[in-house]
């Protein structure tokens, strides 16, 4: 079963597993890696990981210092971590561009429906926010995040920037 659950300081071993099947950085969306300093966005080593937690934990709610709020919330099935989904309460900035939500699934339990199952859940998360219609973006190209937003029934505004960009009525 897919499901979202917070980022748990007592999952190290589930999280360190997920992320060394990624190979590089560019496939991995929705994890917040890139909160780090760059020597540190590669790194599984436990004080990495309790520090990213730590940084995550910020974004959650609205501070005082500029941060925009945004819910990093993994994706599991039972006790294994089966990738990451980022959920932003307002477009601002770069996420103007980038969009409300972000996500990724660990190589070796891709094509099992999870990203699309965990798009409808943070599309209900992103909902019961207050959010009323929500901006999803893929690559062009990137068919397999495509057809993850038409599963769910985006519907497509234009390519901006090499990027597809999809929206979704949540009112
Ligand atoms: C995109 C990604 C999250 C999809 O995860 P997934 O769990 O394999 O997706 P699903 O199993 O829910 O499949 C969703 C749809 O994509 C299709 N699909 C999945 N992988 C595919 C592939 N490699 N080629 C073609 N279609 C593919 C599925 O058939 C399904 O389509 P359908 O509903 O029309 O049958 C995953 O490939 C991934 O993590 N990619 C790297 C990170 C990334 O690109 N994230 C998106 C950034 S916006």
């Amino acid at each position: 079963m897919t499901e979202l659950v917070a980022p748990d300081t007592e999952r190290y071993a589930a999280w360190a597993a997920c992320r060394r099947e990624f190979g590089g950085l560019e496939e991995l969306h929705g994890d917040g890696h890139w909160f780090l300093p760059e020597p540190l966005q590669r790194d599984l080593e436990r004080d990495t990981f309790d520090a990213l937690l730590a940084l995550l934990r910020r974004y959650r709610r609205d501070s005082a210092d500029g941060l925009i709020p945004t819910d990093f919330l993994w994706i599991v099935d039972g006790e294994e971590l089966l990738g990451f989904i980022r959920i932003s309460h307002r477009l601002e900035g770069r996420l103007l561009e980038s969009g409300h939500i972000g996500y990724s699934i660990r190589p070796s339990r891709r094509r099992e429906g999870h990203a699309s199952r965990a798009l409808a859940l943070a599309l209900a998360h992103a909902r019961g926010l207050g959010i009323e219609r929500a901006l999803v973006v893929c690559q062009d190209g990137n068919i397999a995040s495509e057809r993850t937003i038409l599963a769910n029934g985006g519907s497509y505004e234009a390519a901006r920037d090499g990027n597809k960009r999809f929206w979704f009525e949540l009112d």
